[in-house]
């Protein structure tokens, strides 16, 4: 579907994440032909620029970042529509000339009084804005016969108790229906595909449960490290910065049960049915774990610790954490679940692994099976986008050794249409209403009473472990898992 008369507005225009995903997503998503010609892009930002200055940044981030392509002639279109307000949030003057600019725009390039808000910015800059969209009467009224929605990046507060304030301070300005919380993660087609493997074949559902899986393992591996944002990081880490969000929305789409439909709605109600149900293993001091790299090697290139790149010694901050949960429902009593993230590890890797049961009964010599694990079934959400099955087969040779092999489907080799970027699919669904992928304040809440206990514990054990660069984490992290005689995959 095109999105209709728009124009989408960002604040924070002039950060990484703007220049890396937002400018390149409206660009690919004009050049697909789903954007239409009334749509324009309106900056705003503490930066002396006309809104030529701001469209060439624009041009010069697609071309480093474009999926789809650079074409002049698209460009040039979607160029007309682009303005600049200069100014800080709490400037007044300049949140009228954006109404002005607004106003223009609507009747002359026809985006007809329908306007969604990014805020790209820092949470703390968060109420400033909104007051503002609120005074000017941007944020609109239940009676406009167009319509206003804010969309919002995570950190989505800072602990529960942030959370809730800022769901109040957010629906205080929009309605609920209006607020479109970005997880990018559910914007992922892999993240999608559970929903179609889980549901759209009778093969694995009734596998799905206690009763054949031990245990499930949620991997989001970087194999990059702080870089520049150590200062949005130090105070945020690991588990705020991607458990609270991705991983537990990915362990909500796997332990969830199959929804009535795809409506927003009843996805929603079943996602947070699992988020309701899910609880710290304990004690959680012996089931989780966190650290922060040191000096390695990643690749054959020796690259810097944390501390060298600005964190003080004794900030607490954690770039690997890792997490135990069990979803206390009949489908999943007794197996638990391991969230682990981090920074510098071993490569780039995002996998959700289900392993099952060993077979109640083995028929063999217990020589011939001394290599056969436990049987997996692993979706890859990236870089290698697809879905592994590992079981034991027959070695060729005249005796009857069996041993662990794989069956991939790989999306690659499989389909020859590429996948669009998250942040594309999402902003079109901002623009066209569709909420799905979007988590709701009640999911966003839930998620932080799952992770409040683990940073409350850790915040009682100071410094975190070190790593080295380049492996798999902490020791911690390992003997987290090998405590109940289990291991953490290597992918
Ligand atoms: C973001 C985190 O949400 O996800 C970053 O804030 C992280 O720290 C990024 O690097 C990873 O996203 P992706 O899509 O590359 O896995």
């Amino acid at each position: 579907r095109i999105a209709g008369p728009s124009a989408l507005v960002i604040f924070g225009v002039t950060g990484d994440l703007s220049r890396r995903k937002l400018m390149p997503a409206v660009y690919d998503l004009a050049n697909r032909g789903l954007l239409p010609p009334s749509f324009a892009l309106v900056g705003f930002a503490r930066r002396e620029w006309s809104d030529r200055d701001f469209a060439d940044t624009v041009k010069e981030a697609v071309k480093e970042h474009s999926r789809t392509g650079f074409d002049e002639e698209r460009w040039e279109r979607l160029a007309e529509g682009i303005r600049f307000i200069e100014g800080s949030f709490d400037d007044d003057d300049a949140f009228d000339r954006l109404t002005s600019t607004l106003g223009e725009l609507d009747r002359e390039r026809g985006t007809d009084g329908n306007h969604a808000f990014y805020l790209a910015i820092p949470p703390n800059s968060f109420p400033t804005v909104l007051s503002q969209l609120k005074r000017t009467g941007l944020a609109g009224s239940p009676t406009d016969e167009s319509w206003q929605r804010v969309v919002i990046e995570k950190p989505f507060g800072h602990d529960l108790e942030s959370a809730k304030e800022l769901n109040a301070l957010v629906n205080s300005v929009f309605s609920e229906e209006s607020v479109f919380r970005i997880d990018h993660y559910l914007g992922k087609e892999t993240v999608q595909n559970i929903l179609a493997l889980r549901f759209a074949n009778q093969l694995f559902e009734p596998l799905w449960s206690s009763h054949y899986i031990d245990h499930v393992q949620i991997t989001m591996a970087e194999d990059i490290g702080l870089g520049g944002r150590a200062g949005y990081y130090d105070g945020i880490g690991a588990a705020r910065d991607v458990i609270q969000n991705h991983l537990l929305q990915l362990l909500a789409l796997i332990a969830m049960e199959e929804p009535i439909s795809f409506s927003p709605r009843e996805l929603q109600v079943e996602k947070i049915k699992v988020l309701m149900s899910t609880r710290n293993l304990l004690p959680i001091e012996e089931n989780s774990a966190r650290g922060r790299y040191g000096p390695g090697w990643q690749g054959s290139e020796p690259v810097p610790g944390l501390l060298d790149e600005g964190f003080s010694p004794d900030s607490t901050t954690e770039t690997y954490a890792a997490i135990g949960l069990e979803v206390d429902t009949r489908r999943w009593a007794g197996v638990p679940f391991y969230l682990r993230t981090g920074k510098r590890l071993g490569r780039r890797v995002t996998e959700i692994a289900l392993i099952f049961k060993r077979a109640p009964h083995l028929p063999f010599d217990d020589s011939m099976t001394a290599e056969l694990g436990q049987n997996a079934l692993v979706i890859r959400v990236q870089p290698d986008e697809g879905v592994t099955l590992r079981f034991g087969s027959k070695v060729p040779s005249t005796g009857m050794e069996v041993r662990d092999v794989n069956m991939d489907f790989s999306y690659g080799e499989a389909f020859t249409v590429s996948s669009p970027e998250a942040y594309e699919r999402l902003l079109l669904d901002v623009l066209l209403d569709e909420p799905s992928l979007f988590p709701v304040n009640e999911e966003v809440e839930l998620s932080w009473q799952i992770l409040d206990p683990v940073l409350a514990q850790w915040a009682t054990e100071g410094v975190p472990e070190t790593y080295e660069a380049g492996t798999w984490g902490p020791t911690g992290g390992d003997r987290m898992i090998e405590r109940t005689g289990r291991t953490w995959r290597r992918p």
